[in-house]
């Protein structure tokens, strides 16, 4: 039976960075979970008949969520649910799975590498027939729907066993529970060269992946120990936990720290990496060296072309405005196009549709390719893995010479978290309204060449995307950047990403936050980090 159910609109449902976050008692309210997904359906045209894919990253709520949004799609006229068995999907495997499916779209349930549990983080997002987040005009779209929503459609169908393998029909819907591994693993198959990946670990080449309790267990298990026959152990806090063992599933230096620590220690394996809650983020760590997220996406650009699905070479990379520019060096050298588009694996869509760029990356720990419309972490791991074994030499020789070649970009992101909004705001308001009055004038006795608040212009569809972060640039190329996370879920969170280019080798491979450590001072007298938020250092550094 199919049941109009009325309902009052709840007026926070506005799609941030990645979705719709919120804490799981939020969620949890009446009706509150319906709306968004009812104001995602009425979002949308055509779908009647057609497949959606649906899977989260396995933490507290998804299991009954999922069940909703079965019970909406049935109502709401889709044709066939592909559901990932135990209701799990890694983020880029969904991607995958909407690809392949030919689905509609897909709900993916995650909040990323947000905390999990009955008190923590949930989100919903709606990633479109193309793989990929859904663009903002949709977003947008689904938030003026969800303040004027007044009912929903769910169907009684009961609960679907969620563990059983198998197509079942439900209300006259098909809901298939797939394998969440067994696509994407095919995928990665076809990418990289699994041959000499399995010769690389027979040869004593040793690793840890630290899956941090989330999505990425299983993928790892099944790819790296069981397809490439990695030592077992290389996979760690391989499963899946409602509340991730009580951890941010947050691979950097300060959430994976016993792996950082490892990766530095006297008996450090060859190479370590992490992901994150729902599988699209990584950290990647050598024997003795980290590499930021920025210096990967150029290390993995300049190389991907040893691995068998980029060996054709790349149409261009795109990487988002506040990410290092080593990959813009990689980019002039191999002569491709370079796109800087704003924070939001979103952005890049149109590039990848376009075939304008075959890699993007983030410095918030994504990278990812044309494979599928989201980042994706193992993916990452695994274009590493088969750089390093057509190389032959370590992952820190790796980053030695390509600084070596193109210079090194000193990079390092200050997060200022839960800070109160409305200091945070009056910090960037009174940041924009002297933007003007900057250039010319010197910080920390550095010379301030330009300051603007970023606007994005797709070249693809049009589209403008305004006031995407503030960047003051030295001259000699230094700059920092300040701008809000769209992610969080309590307060505001200021980001300020700091950077700092060296083109000579005896002043590579120092420590960051030294190199750094004139910007970051002027970073605060430009905006007035302590004043504004009272707080006299950053909550994380990465
Ligand atoms: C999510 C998005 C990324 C984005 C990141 C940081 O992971 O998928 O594309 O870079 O959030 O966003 P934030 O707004 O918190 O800096
Ligand atoms: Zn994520």
């Amino acid at each position: 039976m199919i049941r109009n159910v009325s309902t009052t609109p709840y007026n926070d449902q506005k799609p941030g960075t990645s979705g719709l976050r919120k804490k799981v008692p939020v969620f949890q309210q009446p009706n509150y979970a319906e709306n968004f997904i009812q104001s995602v359906f009425d979002s949308l045209e055509g779908f009647a008949g057609k497949t959606l894919v649906v899977g989260g990253d396995g933490r507290f709520y998804n299991r009954e969520v999922i069940q909703k949004v079965i019970a909406m799609a049935v109502a709401n006229g889709f044709g066939r649910v592909v559901v990932g068995q135990g209701g799990i999907l890694s983020t880029p495997a969904a991607s995958n799975l909407i690809r392949k499916r030919k689905a509609f779209g897909g709900l993916i349930l995650s909040a990323s590498h947000n905390p999990g549990g009955p008190h923590e983080d949930f989100g919903i997002k709606y990633n479109a027939e193309n793989g990929g987040p859904a663009p903002e005009k949709m977003t947008d779209a689904i938030y003026a729907r969800s303040k004027i929503i007044s009912a929903y459609k769910i169907a009684d169908v009961g609960a679907v066993d969620l563990d059983r393998l198998g197509t079942s029909d439900v209300g006259g819907m098909k809901v298939e529970v797939v394998d969440p591994v067994a696509d994407y693993a095919a995928l990665m198959e076809t990418l990289f060269d699994f041959d000499a990946l399995r010769t690389l670990f027979k040869s004593g080449f040793r690793m840890r992946f630290d899956a941090m309790h989330a999505v990425t267990g299983p993928y790892a298990k099944e790819i790296l120990e069981r397809r490439l026959g990695a030592a077992g152990g290389t996979a760690r806090n391989f499963v899946p936990l409602e509340d991730f063992g009580g951890h941010h599933p947050d691979p950097n230096l300060v959430h994976a720290k016993e792996l950082y620590d490892e990766m530095m220690g006297p008996n450090a394996p060859d190479f370590g990496a992490a992901s994150d809650g729902d599988g699209d983020r990584n950290l990647i760590i050598g024997r003795g060296i980290f590499i930021t997220p920025s210096d990967s996406l150029a290390m993995l650009a300049a190389n991907a072309h040893l691995a068998p699905g980029y060996k054709a070479g790349l149409k261009g990379i795109a990487r988002s405005m506040p990410t290092s520019g080593a990959a813009d060096r990689v980019a002039e050298k191999l002569g491709i196009g370079i796109y800087e588009t704003p924070t939001g694996w979103k952005f890049f869509g149109n590039l990848l549709d376009a075939g304008m760029a075959t890699i993007c990356g983030e410095e918030s720990a994504g990278t990812g390719s044309d494979h599928v419309r989201e980042k994706d972490g193992l993916w990452a791991v695994l274009l590493w893995l088969n750089i390093l074994a057509e190389r032959g030499e370590s992952a820190k020789e790796i980053v030695t010479k390509h600084w070596a070649t193109y210079g090194q970009n000193y990079y390092s992101r200050h997060d200022y978290e839960e800070v109160e909004t409305d200091k945070a705001n009056a910090l960037v308001d009174a940041l924009r309204a002297k933007l003007a009055s900057l250039p010319g004038t010197s910080v920390q006795g550095m010379k301030i060449a330009s300051a603007d608040d970023f606007a994005y212009n797709d070249p693809v569809d049009g589209s403008v995307s305004k006031n995407q972060g503030i960047r003051v640039l030295f001259e000699g190329g230094s700059r920092v950047v300040f701008r809000l996370s769209g992610t969080g879920t309590s307060g505001a969170t200021l980001r300020v990403y700091i950077e700092r280019y060296e083109a000579d080798p005896s002043r590579h491979g120092h420590d960051t936050q030294a190199a750094l450590a004139d910007l970051i001072l002027a970073a605060d007298d430009i905006a007035g980090i302590r004043s504004h938020t009272g707080r006299d250092k950053p909550t994380v550094i990465t």
